[in-house]
């Protein structure tokens, strides 16, 4: 009997998302899967927002931004009572496996809604690279971009200025996106949670730097670094001798096209979703370890410690 499969996304949205969800769905119908997509995550689940789709219905989506099927976070998803109607409503629909596509809250629904006799993959859609059974999650390379392109245009204007920008970018928790940015970028200083530097020490760096004649500065900062980094700014002014500007750059960097190797990685790591799922598998997600295509369990995955980069973290001294 014809499998159904549903998909799903849920979390923060990312670049890259669409072209997962059509992957899934096209390699889904080239099993002879029955496929069907859930609107808003584990939410849409709930509220039995499920529809049936065909191979169209996943059309000329590759190349867009966001998630057609539209994100929410729903913490109330970890009261087994909330999840009893996900299962119910699944069950309804004769829906045997899912495909969730999100970032570590993602994996951990798709495992419970396993242990609840719903065979889940989780394939690792968001911006912040925080997910350690996977080199690169979907939609960190587009963000990187995007990250660069615009610290490039304040580049531009803290050297005419001769000023000291702090940029400060997403990642929740996870130093990536500021660290890989601020090596692309080439700037002075690069602080993120795993590599952080004292409020005092990077005031002495600054006054330093002017002492020796450095026009200008730019910085890269992980976001939950500073409570209020306008109040930073304002203090390197004041103590430093340089007119220090702070730039959040905000939700900006969950949006646009994906980048190529964005949609290469959601081809490839969408159709092994469906590859596990054809052999009965489930509770594990799918990742690209040293350019090959994995999976794991996925309470492996959320125990494995995530790799720091300490390699390139040594390039941010090397490279001044
Ligand atoms: O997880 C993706 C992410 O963009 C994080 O980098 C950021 O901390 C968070 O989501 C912001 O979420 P929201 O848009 O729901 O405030």
């Amino acid at each position: 009997m014809a499998k159904r499969v549903g998909v799903l996304t849920s979390g923060g949205d990312d670049p890259g998302m669409n072209a997962a969800i059509r992957a899934v769905v096209r390699a889904g119908l080239r099993n002879g899967c029955e496929m069907y997509v859930i609107f808003e995550g584990y939410k849409g689940l709930v509220e039995n927002n499920i529809y049936k789709v065909d191979r169209s219905a996943v059309s000329e989506i590759i190349s867009r931004g966001g998630t057609v099927l539209k994100s929410a976070r729903l913490p109330e998803f970890k009261d087994i009572n909330v999840r009893k109607k996900a299962i119910a409503n699944l069950r309804k629909n004769k829906i045997d496996a899912l495909v969730c596509i999100g970032g570590d809250g993602t994996y951990m629904g798709a495992m419970r809604l396993t242990e609840m006799g719903i065979n889940c993959i989780g394939v690792p859609g968001t911006i912040d690279n925080d997910i350690a059974s996977t080199d690169y999650t979907i939609g960190f390379d587009t963000c990187l971009n995007t990250i660069v392109e615009c610290t490039d245009k304040i580049r531009d204007t803290t050297e005419s200025h001769q000023r000291c920008s702090i940029v400060e970018v997403m990642g929740r928790r996870c130093g990536d996106l500021a660290l890989f940015a601020g090596i692309a970028e080439g700037v002075d200083m690069i602080i993120t949670p795993d590599h952080p530097i004292s409020d005092e020490d990077i005031i002495e760096n600054l006054k330093e730097w002017k002492k020796a004649g450095k026009k200008h500065v730019m910085m890269i900062v992980s976001e939950n670094i500073y409570a209020n980094i306008a109040a930073f700014a304002a203090q390197i002014t004041k103590e430093t001798g340089y007119e220090c500007r702070a730039e959040v750059l905000g939700r900006i960097q969950r949006g646009g096209s994906p980048s190529a190797q964005d949609r290469v990685l959601a081809a490839r790591l969408g159709a092994h979703a469906i590859d596990l799922i054809m052999e009965g598998k489930g509770g594990l997600c799918v990742g690209l370890i040293n350019n090959k295509v994995v999976h794991y369990d996925i309470n492996e995955a959320l125990q494995l410690p995530r790799d720091k980069h300490m390699n390139l973290l040594r390039l941010i001294d090397l490279l001044k």
